[in-house]
């Protein structure tokens, strides 16, 4: 299989490990583990630390624990553990969705921009992949209109991913409805990227239900890695109707095989918490909000932003001419920030932020981009 190298990855690991502010982070800040163990109450923390260090390193069950797959099943509808498949990450679970249901010459559309996976990997199957474009002179919102003139007897598969990386675009309740019913329309599956789920922002669009609630042809892929802060678990799932979920677990079984125990363990910790990790990510994500929309007023003449709508990413558009990539190496070398360039995603002239990062790193990020601009002499705080 030939596929494209994945453009921001290839970006991220370049200077993630080197520097000190990154603000272009697409996740919440990581908990540790004692921040898990201390959301359990005090009468039973001292049994589950005893649970979690005496655990042998071995692998989970293959498809994830029955006690993880329950409590993941629980949140959606009609949904029993078999409807679900435990998975390295949201990003294997598309990955297995892919492989299982497209064939070579397979219409499928998604969108752009994107996470690369979403259409890089269609594509390198041999797929014939339509995009269904956010505009920027659309507010990146998706136009449902448009989707209906790209739907054809031959669409296998309709993409989406909401909230979306990397413009906070959301789809409403009615538009998953109505995205569901076009593919119906055609027998069309829906696979839906809902990596950022449960991650809401005030002011933004409320939550549609997940598409597995939507019938059979929906797909729900999710992660721990975005809205519980625990990317390093490296847990996501598929829930999907179980002859489906059955073929992906045999297909994995020749990729990665099964969780780790302890983070499949770790997990069903977070779940049992997670109305605690939403409370943190609540408090950060307003934190970093007021001082993002701040500070872009404060450089209003230089940078404009639609605050993410739901999730936490958003794009910046700059209006100064630097290509993306040359100012967002400029950021991390000289000034150890991240922001990482448009040009990844296709879209030159925007820097896509993240707003999950501790606050106090957060401000300090932006200030230092303050500076950046000042010294490029292309606007300062108070202009
Ligand atoms: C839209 C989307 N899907 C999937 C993933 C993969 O997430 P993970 O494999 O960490 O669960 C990401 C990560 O950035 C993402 O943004």
């Amino acid at each position: 299989m030939r596929i494209e190298p994945f453009q921001l990855e290839r970006w991220m690991t370049t200077y993630e490990t080197q520097v000190r502010y990154d603000i272009a982070e697409s996740g919440i800040l990581p908990l540790t583990t004692a921040d898990l163990l201390g959301f359990e109450p005090p009468a039973t923390r001292a049994d589950v630390m005893t649970h979690i260090t005496g655990m042998q390193l071995g692998y989970s069950e293959a498809r994830g624990s029955l006690e993880l797959r329950t409590l993941l099943a629980e949140t959606y509808q009609n949904c029993t553990p078999d409807n679900i498949l435990v998975t390295t990450g949201a990003i294997e679970a598309n990955f297995l969705l892919f492989h299982m249901l497209l064939n070579p010459g397979d219409h499928i559309i998604a969108p752009y921009p994107a996470y690369q996976q979403l259409y890089s990997v269609p594509r390198a199957i041999g797929c014939d992949v339509s995009m269904w474009r956010l505009r920027p002179e659309k507010q990146f919102c998706y136009d449902l209109a448009e989707l209906e003139t790209m739907v054809t007897p031959r669409t296998r598969l309709i993409v989406v991913n909401s909230p979306h990386n990397p413009t906070g675009a959301m789809l409403t309740a009615e538009e998953f409805q109505r995205i569901y019913q076009l593919a119906d329309s055609v027998g069309a599956y829906v696979l839906s990227d809902e990596a950022y789920r449960w991650l809401e922002v005030p002011g933004g669009t409320p939550f549609a239900p997940p598409m597995y609630n939507m019938g059979p042809l929906g797909l729900s892929v999710g992660t721990l890695s975005k809205p519980f802060g625990l990317p390093g678990l490296r847990i996501g799932w598929i829930a999907g109707p179980a002859e489906l979920v059955q073929a992906c677990w045999g297909m994995r079984d020749y990729v990665t095989l099964s969780p780790g125990k302890i983070n499949d363990a770790l997990a069903v910790l977070a779940l049992k918490h997670r109305e605690r990790v939403f409370e943190r990510n609540r408090a950060i994500i307003a934190a970093n909000l007021e001082c993002a929309t701040r500070w872009i007023e404060q450089h209003s003449t230089v940078v404009s932003w639609l605050p993410p709508r739901g999730g936490l990413l958003a794009l910046l558009r700059y209006s100064f001419a630097m290509p993306s990539y040359e100012l967002a190496n400029r950021l991390a070398e000289q000034y150890s920030v991240m922001l990482a360039p448009g040009a990844a995603f296709g879209f030159e002239n925007y820097l896509r932020i993240g707003i999950g990062q501790e606050p106090a790193i957060f401000a300090e990020g932006l200030a230092r981009t303050s500076q950046c601009f000042a010294d490029l002499e292309v606007g300062s705080p108070g202009d």
